[in-house]
């Protein structure tokens, strides 16, 4: 058996369609301000890709790109700046920051209404309280996008995550056990890695380590989503070893080509909810 592949590319450019007709029905475009400090060159092309990404539907979306060593304070007062500007619905900062910034304070500066990374306390605990206002992180709602697109209903389905970052594994935990499944979070510490995540329905990597998943750790049948993003010898790779696994799976996204388009697009769509909150009076 060889696996069917999930093509986010595909997915990402469908959603995108959509979303691009509903921001031509409004009457000014949803605007996102990134914010983008130092000249880490990767955050540099995913913000690039993010501002061609939103233009193409329709969206603003300005770039401050600050210099490495801004000061901390220079930072909350752009952020109070897009904060108090009406004209700005969305505020991200990229992550990682240089090494000086204190992140869990910049990151809470930001107007939670206006918080479509979904990084801020304030709509985690709401996601994690199962809260449906809760703006969620771009990366998880990919996931859930496509597992809902491919699978229809996933309730009741074991779904083994790896890794527990902010960003990725533990907001995704919380929406798939929202989603009803039976959510196991596996990490580095974690004994019988292999064999648990062989009891997954789902499984989800996001470690970052490349080809780490090999064909022994997974279910028949089961459906692999790849969030890794490595290289090996300058060739993009996820943390799935996708020959072996197209094998065992039944379903399976590629990297490239997989989740990653479709965090941009859930992004923007964050962007265009946020809009519609701030301009109907939903929240402040
Ligand atoms: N760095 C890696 N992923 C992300 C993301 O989704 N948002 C931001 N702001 N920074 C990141």
């Amino acid at each position: 058996m060889t696996a069917n592949i999930i093509d986010g590319k595909l997915m990402a450019q469908e959603l995108r369609e959509q979303l691009a007709q509903k921001v031509a029905h409004l009457p000014t475009p949803p605007h996102l301000a990134v914010i983008l400090v130092g000249n880490d060159e990767a955050s540099i092309i995913y913000d690039r890709n993010k501002k061609k990404a939103a233009e193409a539907i329709g969206m603003q979306c300005t770039i401050h790109h600050l210099d490495e060593n801004t000061p901390q304070e220079e930072l909350l007062q752009l952020i109070h700046r897009l904060n108090t500007d009406s004209a700005v619905n969305g505020i991200i900062v990229q992550m990682p920051l240089p090494k000086h910034f204190n992140s869990e304070q910049i990151i809470e500066s930001i107007d939670h209404a206006k918080d479509v990374d979904g990084f801020g306390i304030y709509n985690i605990g709401l996601l994690h309280s199962n809260d449906s206002s809760a703006m969620v992180a771009a990366t998880p709602q990919a996931v859930l996008y496509m597992l809902q697109q491919t699978l229809g209903n996933i309730a009741g389905k074991h779904a083994v995550i790896i890794g527990r970052s902010n960003i990725v594994g533990r907001p995704l935990a919380s929406l798939l056990l929202n989603n009803h499944c039976t959510v196991t979070i596996a990490h580095s510490k974690t004994v019988n890695l292999p064999q648990i995540a062989a009891s997954a329905d789902i499984l989800v990597s996001a470690c970052g380590v490349a080809k780490l998943v090999k064909k022994e750790w997974i279910k028949p049948g089961a459906t692999v989503i790849d969030v890794g993003i490595n290289r090996i010898d300058g060739k993009l790779c996820g943390d799935v070893d996708f020959d072996e696994a197209k094998e065992i799976a039944e379903y399976i996204t590629p990297v490239p080509g997989g989740v990653g388009p479709m965090t941009v697009t859930m992004l923007l769509n964050n962007t265009l909810r946020a809009y519609i909150e701030q301009n109907s009076g939903l929240k402040k």
